[in-house]
């Protein structure tokens, strides 16, 4: 049962179902309608934003690109199009320490797909080429304030061009509108339940502002960007 009053001004101690052990028939009914709202809701907007205004050095061909947490894998799946529009040529790994998760985002992609799925934890994953870009979409607010710091630092330590953590902004109006939006729009009952949760879960700018400093990163090396709707990014492109 969701909570129908939370303090909003602090992160909810509440759990997701998708965290929990299931089947992996459900996970991927699960995991296709978080895509579908992905793609209802725009989320690979900022990602792809950022990506356009990056500026690519010449060295960085392929560009290797991690996406961490990748779950049904569409995220990545967005950025090898947008890289095959482009014309760039394109090394992408989704990493997820969830096994059913990359067998299902595997099976999801399209014989021409030359992405990599990789079952790992990220803590425990180290890359075997450079990477030059990290990814992750709607995976901060599944971690411990002290691990989302320790995430930062790895990302640091392994991306030689930048980041960008697209994940949610807490917040009641966000909260209770996903609810009604998931029940009218009928999704799975994990998406129902996991939405509001990961909204209740998810940081502000202040806890991002926080983070990034305990992580060594100064308010003018990241950037922390709202989008429409209940989206709040961090990125960060290194100076080349
Ligand atoms: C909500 S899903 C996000 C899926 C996808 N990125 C999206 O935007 O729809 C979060 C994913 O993070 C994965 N995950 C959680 N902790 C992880 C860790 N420490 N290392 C790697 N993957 C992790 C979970 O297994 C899950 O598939």
């Amino acid at each position: 049962m969701l909570p129908n009053t939370l303090d909003f001004s602090r992160r909810a101690q509440l759990t997701e179902r998708m965290d929990e052990p299931c089947s992996r028939e459900e996970l991927r009914a699960c995991l296709r309608d978080l895509a579908k709202t992905n793609r209802w809701l725009m989320a690979y907007r900022p990602m792809l934003h950022w990506l356009n205004a990056l500026a690519l050095p010449p060295h960085a061909h392929p560009l290797r690109i991690l996406d961490v947490g990748c779950g049904y894998g569409d995220g990545l799946r967005r950025i090898e199009q947008w890289a095959k529009a482009r014309g760039v040529q394109v090394e992408l790994t989704g990493l997820d320490r969830n096994a059913d998760a990359t067998a299902i985002a595997s099976e999801a992609s399209a014989a021409e797909s030359n992405i990599q799925w990789v079952t790992a934890d990220v803590f425990a994953y180290a890359p075997q080429k450079p990477v030059h870009l990290v990814v992750s979409s709607l995976f901060t607010h599944h971690l411990a304030e002290a691990d989302v710091i320790r995430f930062l630092q790895w990302m640091e330590r392994h991306t030689e061009l930048g980041w960008f953590i697209n994940d949610l902004s807490r917040g009641a109006i966000s909260y209770y509108s996903f609810r009604i939006f998931s029940k009218l729009a009928g999704l799975h009952n994990f998406v129902r339940h996991d939405g509001p949760v990961s909204i209740a879960r998810s940081f502000v700018r202040e806890d991002w502002r926080r983070m990034c400093a305990v992580a060594g990163l100064g308010d003018r090396e990241v950037v922390i960007k709202g989008f429409k709707p209940a989206r709040l990014c961090v990125a960060r492109s290194k100076p080349q």
